[in-house]
């Protein structure tokens, strides 16, 4: 075979354990003498009014934390949707703004309408694609590839994190275009993102933990993840890995909705998986949690060390990250959430490359 897993048990396993290489290899292509080098023409953020980021399933939370990064570190307005509601709500466009259509395999049904409907209508449409001779990259005026290599799995792993490394490149551009963050703090931002692969290889060395782990997480019906800003996203993708390789029933929640409904379901059989780097919002989380831990509820602390005996008595049980930027943390966050979703699906049998009724690219509709 051209892919084969190299070892390991399962492609996902494999595909996780090679995102500090395949990020590597992602920032080897966008950074030139450490200034972004962006495939030729560019974007000219400055023209842009706002940016609209289009994508299904594991793309559109990718495009979600890409939010966060573009508003607060560019001050560009972004919209984001899920490419099938997009595509039929006809929503008006700026013609003053840019798309970018996200896409591991370039060929989604949904993705592809909606970048057409696009056309001729916005200054300029992107791809944030993995397969460069895709469908969604022919019909881009401009194309990122994110350079994870074959994904083969079905549940997006190296995939997701190249593509937040691309998005975060973009935003930071966008920043040093627009003067919101000067040369410096981009190269500062820089020197961070640098660094990112070494801290994944910690991250990755929490896989035996994460596994003992997961025979409990594997007990339950129901999970719940939580995150504030940009953890949030990443906290419905953690839901989304669960439910996609697990089949075990997760949902994710702002932790400042929790008292808006979820915390009517939690009890002692409910893990609730809290993602809380320090940050400016980890005091908020941290009351969150108590909440949850007051009604019973287990929670399972992903923060750092800091984090971690800032949080207090009553956790069920802490992974501790190593000290990351905050921009950085969902990135860092997903390897922790890839691995409790993965060992939770191998402790439950499943077939973990190829969940029942899954597939890995949607090309009709
Ligand atoms: C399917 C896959 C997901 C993927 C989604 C979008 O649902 O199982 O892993 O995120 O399609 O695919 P795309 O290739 O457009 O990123």
């Amino acid at each position: 075979a051209l892919v084969d897993k190299a070892g390991f048990r399962h492609f996902m396993a494999k595909e996780i354990a090679e995102q500090p290489a395949v990020i590597t290899r992602t920032l080897d292509a966008y950074l030139d003498n450490g200034r972004i080098d962006l495939p030729a023409p560019g974007l000219d953020f400055n023209t842009l009014d706002r940016l609209t980021l289009v994508a299904c399933g594991t793309g559109h939370y990718a495009c979600y934390t890409a939010k966060y990064w573009f508003e607060a570190l560019a001050r560009i307005p972004v919209d984001i949707d899920v490419a099938s509601e997009f595509r039929y709500r006809e929503p008006p466009l700026d013609p003053a703004s840019a798309a970018l259509f996200v896409s591991q395999s370039g060929e989604t049904a949904d993705t592809l309408a909606a970048l057409r409907y696009c056309k001729g209508k916005i200054s300029t449409i992107g791809a944030v694609v993995n397969v460069t001779e895709s469908s969604i990259a022919r019909d881009s005026d401009l194309v990122f590839p994110i350079h994870a290599g074959a994904e083969i799995g079905v549940a997006s792993t190296k995939a997701f994190t190249c593509q937040l490394v691309v998005l975060l490149l973009l935003a930071l551009e966008a920043a040093r275009q627009r003067g919101t963050l000067t040369e410096e703090e981009v190269t500062g931002r820089l020197t961070e993102l640098r660094a990112l692969p070494g801290l994944i290889n910690h991250a990755l060395a929490l896989e035996e933990r994460i596994g003992r782990l997961a025979r409990r997480v594997a007990e339950a019906r129901d999970v719940l993840f939580l995150g504030r800003g940009a953890m949030y996203p990443l906290a419905l993708e953690g839901a989304l890995k669960m439910k996609e390789i697990s089949y075990i029933h997760a949902e994710a929640y702002a932790s400042g909705e929790l008292k808006h409904g979820p915390i009517a379901l939690i009890d002692e059989h409910v893990p609730v998986v809290v993602m809380a780097p320090t940050d400016t919002l980890f005091d908020k989380t941290v009351s969150n949690m108590q909440e949850v831990m007051a009604r019973g509820g287990r929670v399972l602390l992903i923060t750092d060390a800091e984090g971690a005996s800032a949080a207090g008595d009553g956790v069920w049980e802490t992974l501790i990250l190593p000290e990351v930027a905050p921009f950085l943390a969902p990135i860092l966050h997903a390897i922790p959430v890839q691995l409790l979703a993965y060992h939770t699906a191998v402790e439950k049998g499943t077939d973990v490359d190829q969940p029942r009724n899954l597939a890995k690219s949607v090309t009709v509709e």
